[in-house]
């Protein structure tokens, strides 16, 4: 069993809220865990970058937890937020059982097409049959032979389609997804799917730096059929590597590996004590609306039919806030209570926040096997002048939904790997030129085992 020797547990007793605090105040970086090592081919080897997510892992990161948690080749690894799917493709690259759920739509797709292997010679042939079928499309020229493809474009989704293409890439990307449509493998169609989800902010115009939704009018435009030959080619090269490193008895019965869900964080489609290892990053209070950031896929895909009404389902948005649950954690409470001095409204936001995390460690708790961890990836974050003590509270909560806090990793993010800058007043990240505070420079990895 392992046990930090820095946080020196004592296996009889809960930390109180001032030890965790004092625990976490004293913390060193651990060098070990920051991967500045690693370029960009490594952090997008295989699947992994099929489709840009914001915040996500680095698959480094996941792989380091799993070797040194996991032994058993049969081990199941879950991922109550698995985002676009780091954790489960590298459960899957070594033939463990993947789980887990997200709320946001199109990461489930991702994920599905990410941690799907398919046998790369079928692969180029299905990818050169679907560019030749595109290839008019590309072509001025010739765009008066490609006439009869009727554009599928969501008619409910109309104003915001428009508010975001010019009326020429509208067309095209409309006939493109009517010839995605029509692909039979199903396989095949989500993979083109998601090539298609990946390129529209390129063809559109929002402005090209920008995570948030912003307009840049003046943006010089992608063609689709251009970015969508140049992107699938790194799909089959990616897909072609990761089908070498899958184990052939997974590829062939992937659905008794592959458990993944859209869904929320707290109820996981799997029974109680049959994890091995949690694998995770929540989301953050008022940071990332992921549904408005994703929200060109959505649109184009129709995956959602009231855009307001869907948010409110994803965890820290600034929708949500509870009359009738109560805190455990009192580092929390302290939190909530100094941004009630700030703003009423946004620590309501942050309560409903922990509120809900401490709920999804409970189902943690239900699906680990003794002797099971779950590994939380979170950084501390300022609103309103408010120190937000996520990974304090994190490590406090964890031990009242019944686990033993083991360890707590504090790990510097690589400039080059996740946006470091929030902006003070929203919490949201901003652009690094105009943020006015420092956000993720560390974040800690804290784990809860199961005795
Ligand atoms: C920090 S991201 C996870 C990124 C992931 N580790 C990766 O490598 O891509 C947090 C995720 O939580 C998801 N999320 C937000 N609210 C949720 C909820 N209620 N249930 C499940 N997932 C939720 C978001 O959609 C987002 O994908």
């Amino acid at each position: 069993m392992y046990v930090d020797a820095d946080i020196g547990i004592d296996e009889e007793k809960i930390k109180s809220s001032g030890e965790i605090l004092s625990i976490f105040d004293k913390k060193e970086i651990d060098g070990g865990w920051s991967f500045a090592e690693y370029k960009p081919s490594d952090t997008g080897k295989w699947s992994h970058n099929y489709h840009r997510y914001p915040a996500k892992f680095i698959p480094q990161l996941v792989e380091k937890l799993i070797g040194e948690y996991v032994s058993s080749e049969e081990a199941h690894v879950n991922d109550p937020f698995y985002g676009c799917g780091t954790t489960i493709v590298t459960a899957i690259s070594r033939g463990l059982k993947a789980s887990g759920t997200d709320i946001n739509r199109i990461a489930y797709l991702m994920t599905k097409v990410k941690s799907t292997p398919i046998d790369p010679r079928y692969l180029d042939k299905k990818i050169n049959d679907f560019l030749a079928s595109i290839k008019n499309l590309d072509d001025s020229q010739t765009l008066l032979d490609t006439k009869n493809i009727e554009p599928l474009i969501p008619e409910r989704q109309i104003e915001r389609i428009n508010y975001w293409f010019t009326e020429e890439n509208k067309t095209k990307l409309g006939r493109i997804l009517r010839i995605i449509r029509e692909e039979n493998d199903e396989k095949i169609r989500d993979l083109l799917t998601v090539a298609f989800s990946h390129i529209l902010k390129s063809c559109s115009i929002w402005l090209q730096g920008s995570t948030k939704p912003t307009r840049d009018p003046k943006k010089r435009l992608i063609d689709p059929c251009v970015a969508l030959r140049r992107h699938l080619k790194k799909m089959q090269r990616g897909n072609s590597d990761f089908y070498k490193v899958v184990p052939s008895n997974v590829r062939e019965n992937l659905g008794e590996y592959l458990n993944i869900k859209i869904g929320d964080a707290k109820k996981q489609p799997v029974a109680n004590r049959s994890v091995d290892l949690i694998v995770t990053s929540s989301p953050y209070v008022t940071s990332y609306e992921y549904a408005d950031l994703h929200q060109l896929s959505t649109v184009w895909l129709d995956l959602a039919e009231d855009l307001t009404e869907y948010k409110k389902e994803f965890i820290g948005t600034s929708y949500k806030s509870y009359s009738d649950k109560e805190l455990k954690s009192k580092i929390a409470v302290d939190i909530v209570n100094k941004m009630l001095e700030r703003n009423q409204k946004m620590a309501k936001e942050v309560e409903a926040f922990f509120i809900d995390l401490e709920a999804v460690f409970d189902e943690s708790f239900r699906i680990l096997k003794p002797g099971g961890r779950c590994c939380y990836v979170i950084g501390d974050t300022k609103l309103k002048g408010v120190n937000i003590l996520n990974a304090e509270v994190f490590a406090e909560s964890l031990q009242y939904s019944g686990f033993r806090l083991d360890r707590a990793i504090k790990r510097e993010i690589p400039s080059k790997i996740l946006p470091q800058k929030r902006d003070e007043k929203t919490g949201r990240f901003a652009n690094n030129h105009n943020a006015n505070s420092e956000a993720y420079p560390v974040e800690y990895i804290v784990i809860g085992l199961k005795e």
